[in-house]
């Protein structure tokens, strides 16, 4: 049985359909195909979504040269969209490669000699949250539930004890999908404990070089200061070791190493004080 409609009232019945809510025109809601550039993912996302294009724009990745931008992680092509994005090698190629502390220290943490066993038998299709995943991969973590702001669970500051705090509730979500609440706090704990010993031995460096500078010349601690920038560097892999839960970088890139910046600071100085003796 048909019924026939006047065509003239079209206008009316896509009116009322709009308003109780049949969908007339699908455009809204049903992903399209094609290649888009950056410009035109956020025009259109940000009907659906204005908070991911805003957290995009919160983030470290809206203000890198050259801008990380949609197409940047997600490619042009909508229907690989979402799946591409997921895996390590959409990070890894753009944070310095493997040999990177920052790739390098996930790659030895267990979470990444699992991935790097298990990432082809993954369903690359399911979203980031609920342990759709056995081992986290970069965008697990810092892109939890599709959250764009990869900054929101970064610390600005090292050397700032009470830094950690700020981020502390934003890195433990995505580890409560997998582990136990007590033993992320405990393993954090841990972390903050280790993390200021190293903390402790860049001070002693500082103040070291500072007292020194009272009778040396800039030419003379030249590589006492050498050395400390050097120090930065392997706090910072401490610091990746607690993060990215790597013993390699906690212990072998991180303390030992920080214990001989120490040991060459204050023999350099111990030489100058000789010397001038
Ligand atoms: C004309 C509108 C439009 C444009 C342009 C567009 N999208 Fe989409 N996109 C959608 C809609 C609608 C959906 C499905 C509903 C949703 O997930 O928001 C979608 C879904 C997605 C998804 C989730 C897919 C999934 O499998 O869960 C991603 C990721 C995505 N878009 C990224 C992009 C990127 C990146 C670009 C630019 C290269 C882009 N979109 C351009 C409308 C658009
Ligand atoms: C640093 C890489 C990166 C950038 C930059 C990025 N995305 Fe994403 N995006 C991802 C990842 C990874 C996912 C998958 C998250 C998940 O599965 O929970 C995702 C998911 C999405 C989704 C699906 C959201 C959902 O709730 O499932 C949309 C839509 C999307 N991105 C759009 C965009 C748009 C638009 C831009 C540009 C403003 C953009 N993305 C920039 C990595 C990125
Ligand atoms: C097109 C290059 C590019 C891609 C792709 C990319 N990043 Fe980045 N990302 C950068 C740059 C550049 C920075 C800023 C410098 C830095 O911290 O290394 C950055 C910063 C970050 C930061 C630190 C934010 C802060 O506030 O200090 C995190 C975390 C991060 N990215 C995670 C990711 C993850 C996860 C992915 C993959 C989903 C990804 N990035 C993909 C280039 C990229
Ligand atoms: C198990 C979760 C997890 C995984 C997987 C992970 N990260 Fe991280 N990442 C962290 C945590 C936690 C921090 C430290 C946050 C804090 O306390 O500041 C961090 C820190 C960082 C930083 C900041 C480094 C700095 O010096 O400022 C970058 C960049 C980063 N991760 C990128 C990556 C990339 C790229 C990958 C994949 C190769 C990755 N992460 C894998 C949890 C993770
Ligand atoms: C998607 C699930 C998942 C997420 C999310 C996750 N992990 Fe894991 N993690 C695992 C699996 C699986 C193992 C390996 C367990 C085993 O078989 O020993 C593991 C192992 C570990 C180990 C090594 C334990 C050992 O005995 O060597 C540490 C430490 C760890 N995770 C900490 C974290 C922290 C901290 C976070 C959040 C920043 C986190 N994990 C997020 C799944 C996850």
């Amino acid at each position: 049985m048909f019924i026939r409609l006047p065509r003239k009232l079209f206008l009316f019945y896509v009116s009322v359909f709009y308003l109780i809510g049949i969908p007339v025109h699908a455009e809204n809601n049903t992903a399209p195909t094609g290649s888009f550039k950056s410009k035109a993912c956020m025009e259109c996302h940000k009907k659906n979504n204005p908070l991911l294009i805003k957290d995009w724009r919160s983030s470290a990745h809206a203000n890198t040269q050259p801008i990380t931008d949609c197409v940047a992680c997600h490619g042009k092509l909508h229907q690989a969209a979402a799946s591409s994005s997921r895996r390590d090698s959409t990070c890894i190629r753009c944070h310095g490669g493997k040999k990177d502390p920052v790739v390098h220290s996930y790659t030895t943490s267990k979470h990444g000699v699992l991935m790097q066993l298990e990432k082809r038998s993954y369903d690359w299709n399911q979203p980031l949250a609920d342990a759709n995943y056995r081992a986290p991969g970069c965008s697990y973590c810092h892109m939890h539930k599709a959250g764009h702001n990869v900054s929101a669970g970064i610390r600005d500051d090292l050397m700032d004890k009470a830094a950690e705090k700020k981020v502390r509730e934003q890195t433990r979500i995505a580890c409560l999908d997998c582990h136990a609440p007590r033993y992320i706090t405990r393993l954090f704990e841990n972390g903050e404990r280790m993390l200021e010993i190293g903390r402790k031995k860049v001070r002693e460096a500082r103040s070291l070089i500072e007292q020194s500078s009272v009778t040396f010349s800039d030419d003379e601690l030249a590589p006492a200061r050498a050395q400390l920038v050097k120090m930065q560097q392997h706090l910072t892999n401490v610091y990746l070791g607690v993060a990215h839960q790597s013993p390699d970088y906690q212990w072998w890139h991180g303390h030992p190493a920080l214990d001989g910046d120490l040991l060459r600071i204050k023999g350099f100085i111990g030489e100058l004080y000789r010397i001038k003796k």
